[in-house]
């Protein structure tokens, strides 16, 4: 029997809502403390979700009945504010990406392993029961052998609906880091992991116009690049192509495709937990609906953090974990490298395919 583990929350913006929501979906997450730079918003949400306390972000880190800090700040202060976490002996679960540079994600795995302490970090959508289903195919042979894949990321952008849309067009983020997680974490569980990238990458657009609301008509001077159309060899032999843009208006293309030698397996959106999924035999006419095998199929944004936490107590290592997010990290810097240098990056990381979620885990359990 796991014991309730207690939680503090770092960053109450945007995002928070859906972990606050999340986190009461799993018993042993105990959220004591919320805090951010912006005591208003640490405020705001602490009375939305009842969350005991809200604090500065050093009465957080010095608090000593926190064990976890879910670290949900920008990007650029994943790494600073991750590495103060471990720093007051607490271990860390973050929004992705790990970190901007891929030097500072290397760093904060040694320094979490140099205490003792664990790093997770998002997307933990693959623990949801519609990619735990593609794994289950893919590892039962539904399709044979893997020999390649398509993940197409493609919108417009979040400049109409986000709040606070800059940092998506800043060094770290983009259509690659901001969601390109989401895909290349499901190739990994799905396929394996990568061992070299190239890509061509481009600013279409130098400046975005916000059409959200409250900075309606204010310019973003676009920073990174917004069309990323990458190659991934992997480990395994199998080839994997990734677009991921935010100067689209519209695409037919499906998310996550990927095909063996039986048959094509089509992955639902890889930023939902829930299916559908549908698989082609290589003799069968049609693609067929197949049941979804695992639970967690509503948005239990959540369960990354509740493993690592059931982890913690039994020793065992936990999925969404920093190892498999620094290998995402690496590929990302590796594509934008290769446009860069028009060549391939190797992969210096390697990261093993996370175990697959238990069938018929009863109410929110993730260990059998
Ligand atoms: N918004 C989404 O739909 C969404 C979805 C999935 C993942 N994410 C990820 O979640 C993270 C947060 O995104 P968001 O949309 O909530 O952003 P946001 O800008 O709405 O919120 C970030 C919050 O962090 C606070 N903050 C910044 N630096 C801080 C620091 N040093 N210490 C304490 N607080 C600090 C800010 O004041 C702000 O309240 C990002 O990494 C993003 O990639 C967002």
């Amino acid at each position: 029997m796991s014991r309730t583990v207690n939680v503090g929350i770092l960053g109450a913006g945007n995002i928070s809502g859906a972990y606050l929501k999340a986190t009461k979906l799993f018993s042993i997450l105990n959220v004591v403390a919320i805090a951010d730079i912006d005591e208003s918003r640490s405020k705001a949400k602490a009375e939305e979700f009842e969350v005991p306390l809200a604090c500065s972000p050093e009465q957080l880190l010095s608090n000593p009945d926190i064990e976890i800090v879910i670290n949900l700040t920008i990007p650029a202060a994943h790494y600073p504010v991750s590495k103060a976490i471990l720093e007051a002996g607490k271990h860390v679960y973050l929004e992705k990406p790990l970190s901007i540079e891929f030097k500072q994600g290397v760093e904060l795995l040694a320094l979490a392993e140099s205490k003792g302490l664990r790093v997770g970090c998002a997307p933990d959508t693959f623990l949801g029961g519609g990619q735990q289903t593609c794994r289950k195919l893919i590892d039962d042979g539904w399709i044979g052998d893997v020999i390649g894949a398509t993940g197409f990321m493609i919108g417009h952008g979040p400049e109409g609906w986000h709040p606070d849309p800059e940092f998506f067009y800043k060094k770290g983020a983009g259509p690659l880091f901001d969601m390109g997680p989401y895909y290349l974490t499901a190739f990994a569980n799905l396929i394996g992991p990568f061992k070299e990238l190239t890509s061509s990458a481009q600013i279409s657009f130098p400046q975005r116009k916000i059409t959200s609301k409250p900075k309606y008509g204010a310019m973003i001077d676009v920073e990174t690049p917004t069309f990323v159309a990458g190659v991934i060899n992997f480990e395994n032999g199998a080839v994997g192509t990734l677009l991921t843009t935010f100067d689209v208006w519209g695409s037919q293309h499906r998310n996550i495709e990927i095909y063996g030698s039986e048959g094509t397996l089509l992955v639902p959106d890889p930023n939902t937990f829930g299916g559908p999924v549908r698989l082609l035999r290589k003799d069968a006419k049609d693609y067929v609906e197949t049941p979804i095998s695992h639970g967690y199929t509503e948005n239990s944004r959540g369960i990354g953090v509740a493993d690592m936490a059931s982890a913690i107590q039994s020793g065992r290592k936990h999925r969404a974990s920093g190892a498999l997010a620094n290998h995402v990290l690496e590929a990302m810097h590796g594509l934008l490298e290769a446009s860069r240098t028009r060549s391939y990056y190797e992969m210096t990381t390697k990261a093993e395919r996370p175990v697959a979620l238990p069938l018929g885990l009863p109410g929110d359990a993730v260990d059998e």
